[in-house]
C-alpha cells in the first residue's frame, strides 16, 4: 500500500495499564524514570542492549510481595531507546533507583515529566510561488521526509492525499502502512501542524467562510511521518523520546516538534537530548519557542543544536463590518463562524452594560447589539455575551492577544478604540439608533505585517543563555490548516459545537511547522547542507523589516520595534534562504566543545552525547553560530570577542564587506574587514568584538552585523544583543 502518511505510535497508557494490572497496589512510591546508559561499556556477553538492560533490572533487589522480579522487570520497562539516547524508561522505587545507580554503565536518571504543547495565505505572505525561488528549486520538497512528533493525524484529510506524489523514498525504514487507530488524532493539533509543514494541495477550503482558498503545506510534495506521542491523557517525556528514537531509526530528514518543557536543564530535557542524536545523523530538528510571552526569559527549546521558532502575525485580517444607521461603516475584527442576520437592529449604549461582564444584566436586553468596552478581559466578555440573550455586541478594543487567539462564539465585531466616540455618540444620539453587521470577511495585505505575536515566548533561553534564541520567527497567528473533524473547530452560543476539516488556530506550534517545511525544502534543494547550515541559511536571510519597510514591531510591547529576543534574526524568508551566500556551519564536536565549557559533570555531558567518544580537550562557549549575545555586568570584563568561520556556498569567487549597526551603548569592531573567497565551499574566519560602554542595569540593546557581497546581491545578517545584567 503506497500511502502518504506513515505512522507509528507510542503509548505510555498501554504500558501503564499493563503495569497497574500486574502490580496492583504495590506501586505506591514508584515513579517513572528516564535512565541513560553508556552502551560502549555493555559486556559482550549480551546479544542486544535490551538484554543488557533487562539483566540489570532483574538484578534490582526490591522485589514486591506478590509478583516475581522477572515479570516485574519486564512489565515496568516502558521503552528501551537506542537512537535518541541509550537507555530506557522504567518504573522504579527510590531504593531500586539507588541500586541501579551503582550499576556498571549507568550514566544518569531523572523523573519522567509532563510535556505541554504549544498551541493559507501564510505561504503567499512568505513569497513562495511556482515560478521562482525555493518551491521550483526544491521540487516542492519531493522525497524529503518530515517526521512530526505530535498528537497524531486525521489520515482521511484531503491534505494527506497521495495525488501527484511519487514512490516513497527507498531509504525509508519506517512502517509502510497507516495504522489508523493508533495514530488517529483526537485533538486536531497534529493534523494541523503536519498539514502546515507538508500538506498536499486542497482547493476551495475555508474556516466557515474565512481564509478561503487553496490549502497546502510549506513543502507540499514532502512526506509526513507522524509519531503520535501526545495522548488525551497527557504528554510525557518518555513517550516523546520513544517517538524521536523511532523517527531517527526510520530515516526522516527533518523532525518537527511543536512542544517543549519549561524550566529543565539541557541534560534532563528529552528534546535537547534526543535532538543531539538527530543532529549527529544530519536531521534538522525544528521546534517551537513556546506561548508564554511577552515576558523575557520564558522560552523553551533554547537548545544550541536545534532550530527554535517564534511566532509572527501575517498580513491578513478576519473581518466583520459594522454599518451604523447614520451610514458610517467600520471594518473590525471577527471570526464569528456564521452569516448572522443582523440588519438595522437596535444599537444599545448603556453605561451599566459597558463592561459586558454579566450575562444576567446583558439578558435584560434581548434584541439588539450592545456596545462593550474591551479592557483586557475580552475572553470573559465573549463568554458572558454568548450565554446571555443579547443578539450580539461591538467590542471596542485593539487587544492584539484577543485578535490572535479569541474565539467568537457570538456575533461580535471588535473595532478599534479610535472609532469609539463615533460609535458611542451615534448610539447616544437617538433611542432608535440601529446597526447592521456582516461576518465572514477576509482582508489581505494589511499593514504592518509581520509583527511579533504577543504570546510568543522570548529569550534569553533559560537553559543556555549564551546562544541567542529564538533563532527566527514564522507565521503562527491565525493559521489555517487541516483539522480532525470529530474535534470541535468552533462553538456558537453556549455549547453548540461546530465541525470543520480546516481550522484557524494560533501559537508557536503553528510557526514551527512553517520553519520545518522551509527546512525540508532547503534539504531537497541542498542535500549536502548540514542541519547547522540549513539553520544558518534561514537565519542570515530572515527579514528584520515588515511590509511598511520599517523594523518589525512587537505586539507584546505596544508596537515598539521588536528585539532579537522576541524574533531572533527576523521573519523567515524561504526564497532568500535558498541562496544565502555564506553559512555558519557547526558539527557535533563544536556542540560538545560548548557543553564542555559549561559547568556540567562528565555524566551530564554523556547523557546528551550518549558516548564518551567525544573529546573535552577544547572547551569553548564560542559556538560558530549566526547570531551574537553578550551579557555584561559591572564586575566582569567590558568586552567580549567572538570568532566565527563562514563557508562560501555561492557559486564561484566573491568578496564580502561588513556593515555594522552597534547596539546602543556599545561599540563593535571586526577583523578582517573584507572576506575574499576564490571558490565555492572555501572558508574564511573573522573576529568581532563587542565592547560595552554604558547602559542601564537590566537594559537590552541590539544591533546587527551584515556581510554584504560586492555585487550587493547577497546579504548575510546576524543580530547582536547586549544585555546589562
Ligand atoms: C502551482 O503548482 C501546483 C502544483 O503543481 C498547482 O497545483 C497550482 O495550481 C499551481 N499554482 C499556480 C498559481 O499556478
Ligand atoms: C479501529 O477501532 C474501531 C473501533 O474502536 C474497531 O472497530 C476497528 O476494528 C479498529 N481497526 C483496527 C485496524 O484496529
Ligand atoms: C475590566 O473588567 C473587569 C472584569 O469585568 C472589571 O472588574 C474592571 O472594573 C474593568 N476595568 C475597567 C478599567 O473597566
Ligand atoms: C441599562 O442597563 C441596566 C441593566 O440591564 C438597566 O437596568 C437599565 O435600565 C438600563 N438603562 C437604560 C437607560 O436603558
Ligand atoms: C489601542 O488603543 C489605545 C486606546 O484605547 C491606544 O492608546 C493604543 O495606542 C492602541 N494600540 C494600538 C496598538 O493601536
Ligand atoms: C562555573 O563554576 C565556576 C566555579 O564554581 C564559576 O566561577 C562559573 O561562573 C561557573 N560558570 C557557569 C557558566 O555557570
Ligand atoms: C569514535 O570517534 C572516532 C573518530 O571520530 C571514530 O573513528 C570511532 O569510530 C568512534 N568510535 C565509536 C565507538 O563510536
Ligand atoms: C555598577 O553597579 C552599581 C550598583 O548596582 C551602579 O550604581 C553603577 O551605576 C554601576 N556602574 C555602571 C558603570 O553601570
Amino acid at each position: 500500500m503506497d500511502v502518504r502518511i506513515v505512522t507509528s505510535s507510542y503509548s505510555l497508557l498501554y504500558a501503564w495499564l499493563l503495569f497497574t494490572l500486574l502490580l496492583g497496589h504495590t506501586l505506591g512510591e514508584r515513579s517513572t524514570y528516564i535512565v541513560h546508559m553508556d552502551k560502549s561499556v555493555m559486556p559482550e556477553t549480551f546479544a542486544s542492549h535490551q538484554d543488557w538492560y533487562s539483566a540489570i533490572l532483574s538484578s534490582l533487589t526490591d522485589a514486591g510481595p506478590t509478583v516475581s522480579a522477572v515479570v516485574r522487570s519486564v512489565s515496568r520497562v516502558l521503552y528501551s531507546y537506542d537512537n535518541a539516547i541509550h537507555g530506557f524508561s522504567v518504573v522504579l522505587s527510590l531504593d531500586e533507583l539507588q541500586t541501579l545507580q551503582q550499576s556498571h554503565g549507568f550514566i544518569s536518571a531523572y523523573p519522567d515529566r509532563i510535556v505541554k504543547h504549544d498551541t493559507t495565505h501564510t505561504l503567499e505572505f512568505l513569497s513562495l510561488n511556482n515560478v521562482t525561488g525555493l518551491w521550483p528549486a526544491s521540487h516542492y520538497g519531493e522525497d524529503v521526509i518530515v517526521g512530526v512528533i505530535d498528537t497524531g493525524v486525521w489520515p482521511e484529510s484531503d491534505s494527506f492525499k497521495d495525488d501527484g506524489m511519487g514512490e516513497i523514498p527507498a531509504r525509508w525504514k519506517g512502517l509502510s502502512r497507516t495504522s489508523m487507530n493508533s495514530t488517529r488524532d483526537t485533538e486536531g493539533h497534529g493534523t494541523h501542524t503536519s498539514s502546515t509543514a507538508a500538506g498536499n494541495y486542497v482547493e476551495g477550503v475555508s474556516f466557515f467562510g474565512y481564509a478561503e482558498g487553496t490549502a497546502r503545506g510549506v513543502a507540499p510534495r514532502a512526506r509526513v511521518a507522524m509519531y503520535k506521542v501526545l495522548w488525551d491523557e497527557g504528554g510525557y517525556a518518555s513517550d516523546i523520546l520513544a517517538g524521536i528514537d523511532q523517527a531517527i531509526a526510520d530515516g526522516v530528514d527533518v523532525i518537527s516538534i511543536s512542544m517543549g518543557l519549561d524550566g529543565v536543564t539541557l541534560y534532563q530535557d528529552p528534546i535537547a537530548i534526543a535532538s543531539f542524536a538527530a543532529m549527529e545523523k544530519g536531521i534538522l530538528f525544528s521546534s517551537s519557542a513556546g506561548n508564554d510571552g511577552p515576558e523575557l526569559g520564558t522560552l523553551h527549546n533554547g537548545v544550541p543544536w536545534l532550530l527554535t521558532s517564534g511566532a509572527s502575525t501575517i498580513d491578513r485580517l478576519f473581518a466583520g463590518t459594522v454599518t451604523l444607521g447614520n451610514g458610517l461603516t467600520i471594518v473590525g475584527y471577527s471570526l464569528f463562524p456564521q452569516s448572522a442576520l443582523i440588519e438595522n437592529m437596535p444599537l444599545i449604549y448603556n453605561e451599566t452594560l459597558l463592561a459586558c461582564d454579566s450575562s444576567a444584566l446583558l439578558s435584560e436586553n434581548t434584541y439588539g447589539i450592545v456596545i462593550c468596552k474591551g479592557n483586557g478581559s475580552i475572553f470573559r466578555q465573549m463568554r458572558q455575551i454568548s450565554v446571555s440573550k443579547i443578539s450580539g455586541a461591538i467590542i471596542l478594543s485593539n487587544d492584539s492577544f484577543s485578535i490572535d487567539v479569541a474565539d467568537f462564539s457570538s456575533p461580535v465585531v471588535m473595532i478599534d478604540p479610535s472609532h469609539a466616540s463615533a460609535v458611542i455618540n451615534y448610539a447616544k444620539s437617538s433611542p432608535s439608533s440601529t446597526v447592521s453587521m456582516i461576518f465572514q470577511q477576509t482582508l489581505l495585505g494589511t499593514k504592518p505585517a509581520p509583527a511579533v505575536a504577543v504570546y510568543t515566548s522570548r529569550g534569553p533561553s533559560p537553559s543556555y543563555p549564551g546562544i541567542l534564541k529564538p533563532d527566527l520567527m514564522a507565521p503562527g497567528s491565525r493559521v489555517l490548516a487541516a483539522w480532525a473533524p470529530n474535534v470541535p473547530a468552533a462553538e456558537i452560543g453556549s455549547g453548540l459545537l461546530l465541525s470543520s476539516d480546516y481550522n484557524i488556530i494560533s501559537g508557536t506550534s503553528m510557526a514551527c511547522p512553517h520553519s520545518s517545511g522551509v527546512a525540508a525544502l532547503l534539504k531537497a534543494a541542498h542535500p549536502e547542507w548540514s542541519p547547522a547550515a540549513i539553520r544558518s541559511a534561514m537565519m542570515t536571510t530572515a527579514d528584520p523589516w515588515d511590509n511598511t519597510l520599517n523594523p518589525i514591531r512587537d505586539n507584546g510591547y505596544d508596537l515598539k520595534p521588536a528585539t532579537p529576543l522576541a524574533m531572533g534574526s527576523g521573519q523567515v524568508n524561504p526564497n532568500r534562504a535558498l541562496d544565502p551566500g555564506l553559512i555558519y556551519d557547526a558539527a557535533a564536536q563544536d556542540y560538545v566543545n560548548l557543553l564542555c565549557s559549561m559547568n556540567y559533570t562528565r555524566e551530564q555531558i554523556i547523557t546528551i552525547t550518549r558516548s564518551s567518544n567525544y573529546s573535552c580537550s577544547n572547551p569553548s562557549s564560542d559556538l560558530n553560530y549566526p547570531s551574537f549575545i553578550s551579557f555584561f555586568s559591572n564586575t566582569t570584563s567590558t568586552s567580549q570577542e567572538f570568532r566565527r568561520t563562514v563557508t562560501n556556498v555561492g557559486d564561484g569567487a566573491s568578496a564580502y564587506k561588513p556593515r555594522i549597526i552597534a547596539p546602543t551603548g556599545s561599540s563593535v569592531t571586526i577583523s578582517p574587514t573584507t572576506l575574499v573567497f576564490k571558490e565555492k565551499f572555501e572558508k574564511q574566519s573573522f573576529s568581532i568584538t563587542i565592547s560595552y560602554s554604558g547602559q542601564n542595569k537590566g537594559e537590552v540593546s541590539y544591533g546587527s552585523l551584515m556581510w554584504v557581497d560586492e555585487g550587493r546581491r547577497r546579504t548575510v545578517r546576524s543580530p547582536i544583543v547586549v544585555i546589562m545584567e
